[in-house]
């Protein structure tokens, strides 16, 4: 696994495999020190060439290869490290028997087959199944699995695998055995297989063409009371795909296992979905709406890859958004029907907005960055090192926004119908992004007779975010306006150095527009005698001009409404304007954009001129009172458009990049509103009270931000009256959204004394509970008022251990991406380091990830520059880094 030369993979270098595994039966004797597995392969040659069979393994000792039923000697195949080859010269078909022995126990990376906590989880996309058994570990290299599973019946009283039970039973001393069969035909990365003792929630639907499928959620005894959410979002998963996409379940059978250790969110093997139980589990007293949020999302995002992912997947990594940018925009959609189902259209409209905007604020904080920094790359990249470092926002966000922006251009009918074209020339194969945009082109040429997608899919091979700037150009005389869209692709990553320069071409681009009057009336855009509210631009040319008639004054345009392409916008405009937008955009998104522009803009205006502050202070706060008395607005739409812009987002907009001035600005900005618009915030805490049960539904949970926004306003206003109310809030939570507002508000703001008190009371509360303990760990750690020295001695607290990712991620990372004040010393910089690389020997994954934090270190100010250009060379340094570390250490050093 560790490697000094990193190799490159590029995608022009794929060749097809030359042979088919029709069928592989694996047997596994299961133990967590050391399991045995026996794999038995049908073996077709798929060209006849006679070329070697290379299969891949990972920290695997091989104990014996058989060909036909004939034992090889080793000078019969050779050997590596991680190669096994073998010459079967030009048989067209014979069997290939393997046995080796895998080490779960020993397993730290949480890779191939592992333990946590008394039972055995298996993870292998995306080269995982290679630290299981030797196999071409390959997307696009499809079998029928059999698999039986043996384990101590004591231990392991369940064994699960994909597809159906075929039969169980009992063998001598205490052993027993289970064996499935997987009827769809599968690459090795969606194997899985789960031995433990499980608590089951299960239910029984009827799928739409009225088969049978029973669902199930597995989690830890003593936590089955947590996972009715989780099976009712399964549920709705399955009917949402039904009736949207006309997707039915293709199983008997579909399970969640609720894993304690995990490294990422969540694992769609067939029929048989491995999740983080951060993802699973929740109760009104543990769980907040953010996470019955999250769970619904993730559950349904792990259900739709069944389609998406599963019935057709990939054919090389390279094409990893074609699952997972199609499959994010699928989870996102289906939130938004369950947010605005049954809820009248202006409040739908609203809530919509809510899900776009949180939507599009997480691609901003995330991938915008990178899409800017050393790791950029295209959706579709052309190489890469370990694929395990392109699980990205960019793969993952901007190859949803990309997959948006077919469905804005196709519409909905278009775009299903694209769907289904899809299916229908590819269900059960594995293919790429490009088979996927013919299928949407067949339909957009029927649409648009004369016209392609072919300058879309540049989309596709393009990194960096485009910038697209905006002149108007008013005739009163002819009352015309004149619009030009001029857009810009500069080079970014490794393009910023290549010599001669590449040439960025202009991409095609939707580019939603309105305008409003100068008293904030929407006017109606009339093009080529065609009248809308809304127009869709089409940007193809680098610059474009469209002329708008019967426009009698200099008008306030509504730009990129809905966010209809991930580029950055230019255009000058005046606080005035963003006011004027603030309060009367029809278009929600574009709405909340101009209200957060203008916070922006107070907040740069007062990093750069500290003494004086910004003029336009008075502007944002009348703004602001005037959204919180505008009743017409839903809570939930309400408490994004009065969020401040979070710190990373505007830390972004800093050139040089300047963190300890943003989260002064920004906590000074709070405070100020805070205090000068007390009593609204104060009516707003009244108003959106709920008494009842609690329910996480959008209505519910928008009321409960709300108020805990204004719960935040007022004790960041710093008055005695604030700290009490949040001190009753914290006693009077009967839920935990409820409850961490205050905590979190406590922690950023409150005084040493009541801070302290109540974060032993919450841990005193919760300690047998560790997603809660995550949260309380993640609550400091991200705080202004916690420092370096205080994360240090979290870290020796027993609950801290960072062979847990979810416990590494709510101190570590929570301290390195969230702390802005308090990481950014070069005390802060190495101890940074310092665990990158303690991780680094346990879980490369987890260690490249942390070290990303700090990729866009050349961006920050000069001495923070130093320090963290310090901090990297430490890292570098260091001998047997992984090669996942390596890639990311090299590419931000060069
Ligand atoms: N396919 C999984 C998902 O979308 C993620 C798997 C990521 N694997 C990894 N080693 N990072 O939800
Ligand atoms: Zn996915």
């Amino acid at each position: 696994m560790r490697t000094d030369s990193v190799q490159s993979i590029s995608r022009h270098d794929y060749r097809p495999y030359p042979y088919r595994i029709t069928h592989a039966d694996l047997q596994f004797d299961l133990q967590a020190d050391a399991t045995r597995v026996h794999t038995r392969l049908s073996v077709e040659s798929a060209d006849a060439s006679g070329q070697a069979l290379v299969l891949n393994g990972e920290d695997l000792t091989l104990e014996q290869v058989a060909l036909d039923g004939r034992t090889l000697s080793p000078d019969e195949y050779t050997l590596t490290e991680n190669t096994l080859t073998l010459a079967p010269g030009t048989l067209p078909a014979f069997t290939l028997e393997i046995t080796s022995l895998c080490r779960p126990a020993d397993n730290t990376q949480l890779m191939g087959l592992y333990v946590s906590g008394n039972s055995l989880f298996t993870q292998c996309e995306a080269e995982g199944f290679r630290r299981i058994t030797w196999f071409p570990d390959r997307p696009d290299v499809m079998s029928r699995y059999r698999v039986t599973l043996r384990a101590d019946k004591q231990r392991y009283p369940l064994l699960l695998s994909n597809g159906n039970l075929l039969e169980s039973r009992d063998l001598p001393d205490g052993r027993h055995e289970a064996v499935w069969e997987d009827p769809h035909p599968k690459p090795c990365y969606l194997f899985a297989l789960v031995a433990g003792d499980f608590a089951c929630r299960e239910q029984t639907i009827q799928t739409r063409s009225g088969r049978d499928a029973l669902l199930q959620v597995y989690s830890d005894h003593g936590s089955e009371h947590q996972t009715e959410w989780a099976l009712d979002s399964l549920v709705r998963s399955v009917r949402w795909d039904e009736t949207r996409f006309g997707l039915e379940l293709d199983l008997d059978r579909f399970m969640i296992v609720a894993a304690r250790d995990f490294n990422m969110g969540a694992m769609e093997n067939k029929g048989l979905n491995v999740f983080n139980s951060a993802y699973v589990l929740a109760d009104p007293e543990s769980a907040t709406d953010a996470s019955y949020h999250a769970i619904e999302a993730v559950i349904g995002h792990e259900y739709f890859h069944n389609w998406t992912g599963n019935r057709v997947t990939c054919r090389d990594w390279f094409q990893l958004s074609l699952k997972e940018g199609l499959t994010v925009f699928r989870d996102q959609e289906f939130s938004a029907d369950m947010m605005t189902h049954g809820l009248p259209e202006a409040e739908a409209q609203s809530a919509r907005a809510v899900k776009r905007i949180d939507d599009v604020t997480a691609l901003r904080i995330a991938q915008f960055p990178e899409d800017a920094g050393p790791m950029a790359h295209p959706i579709r990249p052309e190489s890469y090192q370990s694929i395990s470092n392109f699980y990205t926002a960019t793969i993952y966000e901007k190859g949803a926004e990309i997959i948006r922006m077919q469905h804005t251009l196709l519409g909905e009918e278009g775009f299903r119908a694209g769907m289904d074209e899809y299916f229908r020339r590819h269900d059960g194969q594995a293919v790429t992004c490009d088979d996927f945009l013919s299928a949407m082109e067949s339909v957009y040429v029927r649409q648009n007779p004369g016209s392609t997608l072919e300058q879309f899919r540049r989309w596709y091979s393009q990194a960096g975010t485009p910038r697209v700037k905006v002149t108007l150009a008013h005739d009163a005389a002819a009352q015309t306006l004149r619009v030009t869209l001029e857009q810009r692709n500069p080079p970014v990553g490794i393009e910023t150095r290549q010599n001669p320069p590449v040439e960025k071409l202009p991409l095609h681009i939707p580019f939603a527009l309105g305008l409003l009057d100068g008293e904030g009336k929407e006017l109606s855009l009339t093009h080529k005698g065609v009248k809308q509210a809304t127009a869709l631009l089409e940007l193809r040319e680098k610059s474009q001009t469209w002329t708008f008639e019967n426009i009698a004054e200099q008008p306030v345009p509504s730009l990129l409404r809905g966010f209809s392409a991930p580029v950055i916008v230019e255009y000058e405009r005046t606080p005035q304007e963003l006011a004027l937008l603030a309060r009367h955009d029809t278009d929600a998104f574009a709405r909340w954009e101009a209200a957060q522009s203008l916070a922006t803009r107070v907040l740069l205006d007062s990093i750069s001129r500290p003494e004086s502050g910004s003029p336009d202070e008075q502007l944002l706060i009348d703004t602001w009172e005037a959204l919180l008395q505008d009743g017409s607005l839903t809570a939930a739409y309400r408490s994004r458009i009065l969020s401040l812009p979070a710190e990373r987002e505007l830390l972004e907009k800093t050139s040089p990049l300047d963190p300890l001035a943003v989260v002064e600005a920004r906590r000074r900005l709070i405070g100020k509103l805070g205090d000068a618009l007390a009593p609204f915030w104060m009516t707003a805490y009244e108003d959106n009270r709920i008494d009842g049960p609690y329910a996480p539904d959008a209505a519910s949970s928008g009321k409960r931000s709300m108020r805990n926004l204004a719960l935040l306003y007022l004790m960041a206003a710093g008055g005695q009256g604030g700290q009490e109310l949040t001190l009753e809030h914290y006693d009077a939570a009967r839920n935990m959204t409820d409850r961490m507002a205050a905590l979190g508000a406590l922690v950023q703001y409150g005084t040493p004394e009541a801070r302290s008190e109540r974060l032993q009371h919450f841990y005193t509360q919760w300690r047998h509970n560790p997603l809660v303990i995550d949260r309380w760990f993640a609550v400091q750690a991200a705080s202004a008022a916690t420092s370096l020295a205080d994360v240090r001695q979290l870290m020796t607290h027993p609950d801290f251990s960072l062979r847990n990712p979810n416990r590494a991620r709510s101190l570590i990372f929570q301290f390195c991406t969230n702390n802005l004040r308090n990481v950014h010393s070069r005390e802060g910089h190495s101890f940074w380091a310092e665990q990158v690389l303690a991780l680094d020997a346990l879980n490369p994954e987890i260690s490249s990830r942390l070290a990303r934090v700090f990729e866009n270190w050349q961006r920050f100010t000069p001495v923070l520059r130093d320090s963290l250009q310090q901090a990297w060379r430490h890292i570098q340094s260091q001998p047997a880094l992984s090669s996942n570390l390596s890639e990311i250490v090299n590419k931000a050093l060069s």
